[in-house]
């Protein structure tokens, strides 16, 4: 457990393990450099506060700072110096602070007062996510432990209770963020669909969320023809996680859905061993919105927001589906399953189909869905597609907002007949190319007119090296855009 606490006064009488403090470019100390006299230091190391450079200067007697050592970090010049470069440049040597136990932090004295609760979130945001790390699966621990307290150093201008507010939303975005890696990175033995389900029941019981969870034969019952598909060539049966945060009395709610493959072999249609490798990642839409579900109970912000979440394993055995079945989703519409390692669109059509059922404001669902999204924009960027583009381009603000890319391409609708099947409704693949758009479009089957946005994550979901704001591995990628641009909607 690591505990938050916003301070004030002066940077050299923080008690911390160790103290970080930011220096532009020039070099010129940012706040806390010359009160604990290390930036002569910086400069006797013939640094210039270039993006990326650290001097680490441990206490020696007669040092006129109380925490054990002060990390000078260069940032960069200082008008380039925002919100997202604080979180990112912080994030970078967070890993680094974990071995002094405790962390203090000035960097949002560096942005000044008009972004203090930003600043204050972003900075602790970038300690803790940087900081993250997966060591359920080491037989003993490969390091140091996780931090214990995270201080972040401010002035005492700045109002104190915007700034507690702040620190307080970083808290708790951060646990759900974490929570949602875990559960990524999780190998998929241990967490198949069940596993998903009983994890979500117990969040949403530790957290006062009401949840349902749909087993096999109750989805049987209830048509859902696209997740029992994929889930019937595996030994572990499918299941559908059903939330509801109720904050806004009667008013439409926000419904949310994320792909939850508990692990995509591909099916019958199988993959090459090097593309299952990370295919435990496959439910990372199902953690983001978990997580972000999480979040909203604990912030409780003044809206209604469902979630359904379908989770099926696809495998390939006796009782797998076939290329060529038809199936037949939630609501009627027929599918033809000509390639089973296009698995999650099957399943999120159930989910889309369940939740216009309850009259929604708006849909948004999330999935590592395509590799094509990967060709088209990397493995950092999200992919945003939808029928709305008002709600799209806001939800692409509120990832930029918070440091998780996000870009828009277009549904376009002349790529529809890629889709016609001879035999069905739609069938489950396109062609060759504009391979996320024909999945965002056989989606967009089934939400009618509902405004709804596509995330597609399968680039950003999961890490293949360290990156600034964490390890290789789950993300929690998009959690921080979701509960932006929720908390926007329901007024901040
Ligand atoms: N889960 C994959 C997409 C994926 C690939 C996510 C790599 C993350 C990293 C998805 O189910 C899939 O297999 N998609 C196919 C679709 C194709 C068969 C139409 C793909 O992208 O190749
Ligand atoms: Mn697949
Ligand atoms: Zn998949």
């Amino acid at each position: 457990m690591t505990t938050y606490t916003f301070v004030t006064g002066s940077p050299r009488e923080v008690a911390a393990g160790l103290l970080v403090v930011p220096v532009f470019e020039g070099p010129e100390p940012g706040p806390g450099a010359k009160e604990t006299r290390t930036f002569e230091a910086y400069m006797g190391a013939r640094l210039t506060g270039k993006k990326g450079e650290t001097l680490l200067v441990p206490k020696r007697r007669g040092d006129r700072f109380a925490a054990d050592a002060v990390l000078l970090v260069g940032v960069g010049p200082k008008d380039a110096f925002d919100v997202t470069a604080l979180r990112r440049t912080i994030g970078r040597v967070a890993g680094s602070a974990r071995r002094f136990g405790t962390v203090a932090t000035t960097f949002p004295m560096a942005l000044g007062v008009r972004h203090a609760g930003e600043a204050v979130q972003a900075a602790a945001e970038g300690l803790a996510l940087g900081s993250y790390r997966f060591e359920r699966y080491r037989s003993k621990p490969e390091g140091d432990g996780p931090l214990k307290a995270i201080m972040v150093v401010g002035s005492s201008r700045w109002d104190q209770k915007a700034a507690k507010v702040a620190l307080k939303r970083a808290e708790v975005i951060v646990d759900a963020v974490c929570w949602a890696r875990d559960l990524v990175n999780t190998p998929a033995g241990d967490l198949p669909p069940a596993a998903i389900a009983r994890a979500a029941q117990a969040m949403a019981r530790s957290v006062g969320l009401t949840c349902k969870v749909w087993t096999e034969p109750q989805l049987k019952q209830g048509g859902f023809g696209g997740i029992l598909g994929v889930g019937r060539g595996s030994a572990n049966p499918p299941r559908m996680i059903e939330l509801t945060y109720a904050g806004a009395g009667r008013a439409k709610p926000l419904a949310l859905t994320g792909k939850g493959i508990a692990f995509d072999s591909g099916g019958l249609s199988i993959k090459p061993a090097d593309g299952m490798e990370t295919m435990k990642c496959d439910m990372g839409g199902a953690a983001s919105i978990l997580a972000t579900m999480k979040v909203l109970a604990r912030l409780k912000p003044k809206i209604n927001v469902i979630a359904v979440i379908p989770s099926s394993e696809n495998m390939p055995s006796g009782t797998a589906q076939k290329p060529g079945d038809v199936i037949r989703h939630r609501g009627g519409t027929t599918s033809e399953v000509l390639n089973t390692d296009a698995e999650g669109r099957l399943i999120l059509a159930d989910a889309l189909a369940y939740l216009i059922e309850k009259k929604p404001q708006l849909i948004v669902d999330t999935a590592t869905l395509t590799g094509a999204c990967m060709v088209a924009l990397g493995s950092d960027i999200t992919g945003a597609m939808g029928n709305d583009d008002a709600l799209i381009q806001e939800i692409v603000d509120a990832g930029a907002l918070v440091g998780e890319p996000t870009w828009q391409l277009p549904l376009h609708h002349d790529y529809r007949p890629l889709i016609d099947s001879k035999v069905a409704d739609v069938k489950n693949i396109g062609k060759r190319y504009g391979g996320a758009i024909t999945a965002a479009l056989f989606l967009a089957e089934f939400v009618g007119d509902t405004p709804w946005c596509h995330l597609d994550i399968a680039g950003p979901a999961f890490a293949d090296g360290a990156h600034d704001l964490g390890p290789a591995g789950g993300t929690g990628v998009p959690v921080r855009t979701l509960v932006r641009f929720v908390l926007d909607r329901a007024g901040g």
